[in-house]
């Protein structure tokens, strides 16, 4: 009889997999998970320093979010969201405006986070042709940013290769600006000043701000390794798109739900978006949940508006099932104090990996902030020496990995932007889970020091 691991090479197509590393004899079969663990169908543990993919922000395992979702199964397992609404979306909806910032008070569930993306841009569109501003189409957003894989989702993505193949069937209405680790500005520098916060006022002028529809941004960015913004940068966000119409979109879906400390991202910025895209945490990822939290009045406008509705949906959007999960996960952290645990842990945390980084010539520097950082990887960090084209070829193509599987954790190997280490565990990670998983990651270090000193 075939094994499982058999079974998935020869049936199951992987997200994102080369054919090498899904039909090597190690590719683990994940089967269970408790608190910060995984376990192999061959019985090893594993440290799940990713929290799944950013997302199983309450830790794997919880009884009280399975018995949600049979419960709700049995009472009902599906109606949807069109013309009629249902308890689970309608609690789910007002929680949500409960934690959301300012006058954010209006959900639109869709079931992953590409949607929810393509359903910000498509309200905004909506939005403006309600309003009569017909020519506002243009999407604004930053290189390396990781936005989904859908293709209106992929239109606003910034990573190269990952559009490349499908150029020729994407939405040419993205103009793609700097990052903030893009910006060439000395530190000090005003954030109105700041090179990347100038080349969007200009992209904007030369675009003709009329044809601008909006901007979006993760408050801390993925792609490019956990990109901390300057101080004021989302202010000025913010001021850019007051001043010229434009609608500002938080992409949230993975910094919101507790990964900063805070339900959403742009709370810790102080800042109020016109629109926050979330999936990932908001279910903790035992359901397939996502959305957009739209301003009140924007939604209002459009009800009033000849259109009289937003004009888009799905069959799945705002599940019964998942917004059930999506309740009893919202409680849960509220009633356990996941945020006050992040905030009250993120400084010893960030202080463990950065002794840790120190201490190695392979680490150019740690990034992050909340329970998300990036081991940004280099050839020498005494004299900030970058990686040769060959050794980055070889890390990101097989070498790193193996050092990361070998410690038997999940921390990623990322080579988006940087060549590094992606680190995000489940929010309810402990001082002895931290210390484990930093322990793990110094180990990874080691070997990449080692590793360079034979291949300089
Ligand atoms: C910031 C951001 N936006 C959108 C997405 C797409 O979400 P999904 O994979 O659920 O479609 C992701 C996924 O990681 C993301 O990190």
């Amino acid at each position: 009889m075939s094994s499982m691991r058999e079974l998935a090479q020869q049936h199951l197509v992987p997200h994102f997999t080369k054919k090498a590393a899904w039909h090597s004899d190690g590719l683990p079969i994940i089967e269970r998970g408790e608190g910060c663990y995984l376990y192999d169908t061959e019985g090893n543990e594993y440290l799940d320093g990713l929290a799944g993919l950013f997302c199983v922000n309450i830790g794997h395992g919880r009884s009280d979010l399975s018995a949600a979702a049979a419960k709700q199964m049995n009472t009902l397992a599906f109606s949807t969201n069109w013309g009629f609404a249902h308890p689970p979306a309608i609690e789910a909806a007002s929680m949500i405006a409960g934690f959301a910032p300012g006058d954010m008070s209006e959900t639109f569930f869709v079931s992953s986070g590409s949607e929810a993306v393509e359903s910000a841009i498509k309200f905004a569109r909506n939005y403006h042709v309600a309003r009569g501003d017909e020519a506002r189409y243009k999407v604004i957003s930053r290189n390396w940013a990781y936005h989904g894989t859908t293709l209106g989702a992929l239109s606003v993505t910034g990573i190269p290769n990952f559009r490349a193949p499908y150029l020729p069937a994407l939405w040419d209405g993205t103009r793609h600006v700097p990052n903030t680790r893009q910006c060439i500005s000395p530190e000090g520098t005003p954030a109105e000043d700041l090179s990347c916060v100038r080349a969007i006022e200009e992209t904007i002028q030369a675009e003709g701000p009329e044809t601008i529809s909006m901007i979006i941004a993760e408050p801390i960015q993925n792609g490019g390794g956990a990109l901390v913004p300057p101080v004021g940068y989302w202010q000025e966000l913010r001021r850019i798109c007051d001043q010229y119409g434009v609608l500002l979109v938080a992409d949230e879906v993975i910094c919101s739900f507790g990964r900063f400390g805070h339900w959403f991202a742009s709370e810790r910025h102080g800042v109020v978006p016109d629109m926050i895209t979330f999936a990932k945490g908001v279910t903790s990822a035992y359901q397939p949940l996502g959305g957009v939290v739209i301003r009140g009045p924007l939604v209002q406008e459009l009800y009033d508006s000849p259109f009289g509705s937003y004009v888009h949906g799905s069959t799945f959007g705002g599940h019964p099932v998942a917004t059930a999960v999506a309740v009893a996960n919202m409680s849960a952290m509220r009633d356990e104090g996941v945020m006050q645990h992040v905030l009250a842990t993120e400084e010893s945390f960030a202080a463990k990996l950065r002794a840790m980084g120190d201490a190695h010539r392979s680490v150019r520097e740690v990034r992050g902030t909340g329970f998300f950082y990036a081991v940004d990887l280099c050839a020498d960090s005494g004299t900030q020496r970058d990686l040769s084209t060959a050794q980055e070829e070889a890390l990101r193509g097989g070498v790193l990995n193996r050092f990361v599987r070998d410690e038997r954790m999940t921390v990623r190997p990322d080579d988006r932007g940087y060549t590094g280490l992606t680190i995000s565990p489940p929010l309810i990670a402990d001082g002895a889970v931290i210390d484990d998983l930093v322990a793990r990651v110094d180990r990874v270090a080691d070997r990449v020091d080692a590793w360079l000193a034979n291949n300089d």
